[in-house]
């Protein structure tokens, strides 16, 4: 038996609970990873709650990322004991996820844990660390270096914001974080911002075209953020979207890209190919400052989850939460 938090659908509501399976119950999969270490996304937190459809079948297991030892496995490249993680492919959606005490996956999905992280410091990552470190590549594959000016970093609070202001600041990145809650400018600069604006600046209808600030964008909010932080970039420079914490929607103008010559790249990091999860981790592994990913996560056991995706999704946690399996129901 293992505990989970398993997500059941009644009608047309979806309830999250702790549970304890039966080990037989698992999925069908090549490899059993005993998990030590999972984490809350902002996608988990939509899950658990029942706020978006992202459970397709029922009972679901929840949790995108997860990170541990593996138990057994009919995949020749991997053995008991081997140190895994693995982010997206339809875990926590279309199948049982990482927020439980094992998995059964397959093999094609793992990547290893990299040198230099534990599965503890990898969950802090997650899904939204790898996100960061994806969108950044993108503005290094557009060369978008760092003397080519600023990088706005918006939902900076969160996941995603907080690991892209580390990534960036690591690069020589001058860095302009983007934040509903100003009462944290102090953490944000801990982490390497160098400039705060009120994300009230950007989160309101804005003109098709504004004054050039910056050269490159992190963007996790979407909606008119992300139309605004499109008509403030400079000529030539590159958007990276990855999110929709402010909504899906996209109220914007083709000023930028047309007279400015602006790229807006999209980021999925769901079914990212193999070789480019294994590119973006190894850099985390080399770029990620332990002590400032320490300052900005917590972590908590994962009985404390359930209650902690309504927190999350009311935009109330800051930075990462690592969910640590066997530390209390
Ligand atoms: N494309 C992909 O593959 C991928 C991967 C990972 C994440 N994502 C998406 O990226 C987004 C962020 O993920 P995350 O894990 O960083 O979530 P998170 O930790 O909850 O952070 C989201 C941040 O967005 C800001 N925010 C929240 N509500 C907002 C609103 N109404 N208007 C403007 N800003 C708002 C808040 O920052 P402040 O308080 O600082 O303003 C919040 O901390 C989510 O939409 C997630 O689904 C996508």
């Amino acid at each position: 038996m293992f505990q989970a938090i398993l997500i059941e659908k009644d009608g047309p509501t979806s309830r999250a609970r702790i549970a304890d399976i039966d080990d037989g119950a698992l999925p069908e999969g090549d490899v059993t990873v005993r998990v030590s270490h999972s984490t809350l996304n902002y996608k988990d937190g939509l899950a658990i709650t029942g706020k978006a459809p992202i459970a397709r079948t029922f009972p679901m297991i929840p949790g995108i990322d997860l990170a541990g030892s593996v138990v057994d496995s009919g995949d020749a490249r991997f053995k008991p004991g081997d140190q895994v993680l693995i982010n997206g492919f339809g875990l926590g959606e279309t199948h049982w996820g990482g927020l439980a005490e094992r998995a059964r996956v397959k093999g094609d999905w793992l990547v290893r844990l990299p040198e230099g992280l534990n599965a503890a410091h990898a969950m802090a990552l997650g899904t939204a660390g790898y996100t960061a470190m994806l969108c950044v590549i993108a503005l290094e594959r557009h060369a978008v270096t760092p003397d080519k000016g600023p990088i706005i970093v918006t939902g900076a609070g969160g996941g995603v914001g907080g690991v892209a202001i580390l990534i960036l600041r690591h690069l020589g990145y001058r860095v302009i974080a983007s934040t509903g809650r100003p009462e944290e400018a102090g953490y944000l600069h801990e982490l390497g911002a160098d400039e705060i604006i009120n994300r009230a600046q950007l989160s309101g209808p804005g003109k098709p075209l504004a004054k050039a600030r910056w050269a490159g964008a992190v963007d996790s909010v979407g909606s008119h953020t992300l139309a605004n932080v499109c008509a403030a970039t400079m000529e030539r420079g590159v958007v990276t979207a990855c999110g929709l914490a402010q909504g899906m929607d996209f109220p914007g103008s083709v000023a930028p890209f047309i007279l400015r010559g602006v790229t807006l790249v999209g980021i999925n990091s769901v079914f990212e190919p193999m070789h480019e999860r294994e590119e973006a981790w190894a850099r985390l592994a080399h770029t990620i400052d332990l002590a400032k990913l320490d300052l900005m996560s917590k972590s908590i056991a994962l009985g404390e989850a359930i209650p902690a995706a309504s927190a999350l999704i009311e935009g109330k946690i800051r930075g990462r939460l690592v969910v640590a399996m066997g530390t209390g129901r």
